[in-house]
């Protein structure tokens, strides 16, 4: 009897030993390029034995999920994306402070953006905003090569741009909030208006446009200009832009979730992410922005961010719930409803 109860109980710590290896697990959110999300989910959960469920969605997408699950948070980790949506959900209180003992091995950048943010956020990666055009629907439509976001909105270029939806995609809200910075706001507006009468769609993720353009489907995407840098490298007859009047950039950026239920395993990942190794990964996906790790490597064909003429961008006020807010409502009914 007496050996009996001791199999027994040897077996119950066996089955909670089982469970709580099972236990062992994190939902991450990433709104970086696909390919990368999944391999940053592949090798955390190589490295750890944590099993991570990864869904890729676009920054503004990911932001309205996290708001939307806030009573009953279901992602732990939020990684990659544009950093004003991370700005605005730390200041809604939607994800939580926490300061990474790698902090230290970070660029001042990726630290002022938890500095400002009460440690609710951090940058992972930066890279600036741009443009990408296929050199071969250009020559075929007979059009000049564009250099300048005024170009965009010449009427010659009516159909040929793509931009995603600055509500979904945080490229495209940097954009917005590039051109408020570069032209102040009614002549940001009117250049988003004059824009719009070119734009033959927007798409839902942030990238889609430059990937449009690799296959011959749109002549000019607005994107990152690291992401119009991974076609050319593919191959497709891409070529990038730095627009000539300047332009704004993103601070990529990683959170965690307020209430995450894996809050063990997001700390684990959050300081495994800031390692120059995870960062590293990045080039093994043509990922060509600029790490936040000193230590990471950053590849010869990334777009060089000391001859590109970056704003100042004031991320404090573009990463506000207030002024984010107004801007897409602003878009929304002045811009979006307009005839094309
Ligand atoms: C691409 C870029 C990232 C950026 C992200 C934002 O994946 O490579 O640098 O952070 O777009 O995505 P979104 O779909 O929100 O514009």
């Amino acid at each position: 009897m007496k050996s009996f109860k001791i199999m027994l109980s040897a077996s119950l710590v066996a089955i909670a030993s089982v469970g709580a290896a099972q236990a062992d697990k994190l939902t991450l959110y990433c709104s970086a390029q696909e390919d990368w999300c999944q391999l940053m989910a592949n090798n955390f959960q190589d490295a750890t034995g944590i099993k991570v469920a990864m869904t890729r969605k676009s920054s503004g997408e990911t932001f309205a999920q996290i708001k939307a699950e806030s009573s009953n948070p279901k992602g732990d980790v939020w990684w990659g994306g544009t950093g004003d949506p991370h700005l605005q959900a730390a200041e809604e209180g939607l994800t939580a402070s926490y300061v990474s003992p790698m902090r230290d091995q970070l660029h001042p950048w990726a630290i002022s953006q938890a500095e400002s943010a009460d440690n609710k956020t951090i940058g992972i990666y930066s890279g600036a905003l741009g443009y990408g055009y296929n050199t071969d629907l250009l020559a075929a439509n007979n059009l000049p090569a564009p250099s300048s976001w005024a170009d965009l909105t010449k009427p010659e270029y009516k159909g040929h741009v793509q931009m995603a939806n600055p509500n979904s995609s945080g490229t495209a809200y940097t954009t917005l909030a590039t051109m408020m910075q570069l032209f102040g706001e009614d002549g940001g507006f009117d250049f988003m208006k004059g824009l719009h009468s070119n734009i033959n769609q927007y798409t839902k993720s942030g990238s889609a446009p430059i990937k449009a353009a690799g296959r011959g489907e749109t002549t000019i995407g607005i994107v990152f200009m690291h992401d119009a840098v991974k076609q050319a490298v593919k191959g497709f007859p891409v070529k990038v832009v730095a627009p000539a009047e300047g332009t704004g950039y993103e601070i990529g950026s990683m959170s965690i979730i307020d209430g995450a239920r894996n809050m063990k395993e997001a700390k684990a990942f959050y300081d495994w992410a800031l390692s120059a190794d995870a960062q590293n990964l990045a080039l093994e996906v043509n990922a060509f922005q600029v790490p936040s790790n000193t230590g990471a490597k950053t590849s010869a064909s990334a777009p060089d961010m000391s001859t590109i003429k970056l704003i100042d961008y004031d991320f404090k006020t573009y990463g506000s719930s207030a002024t984010r807010k107004r801007l897409l409502k602003k878009w929304d009914d002045e811009v979006s409803v307009l005839a094309q």
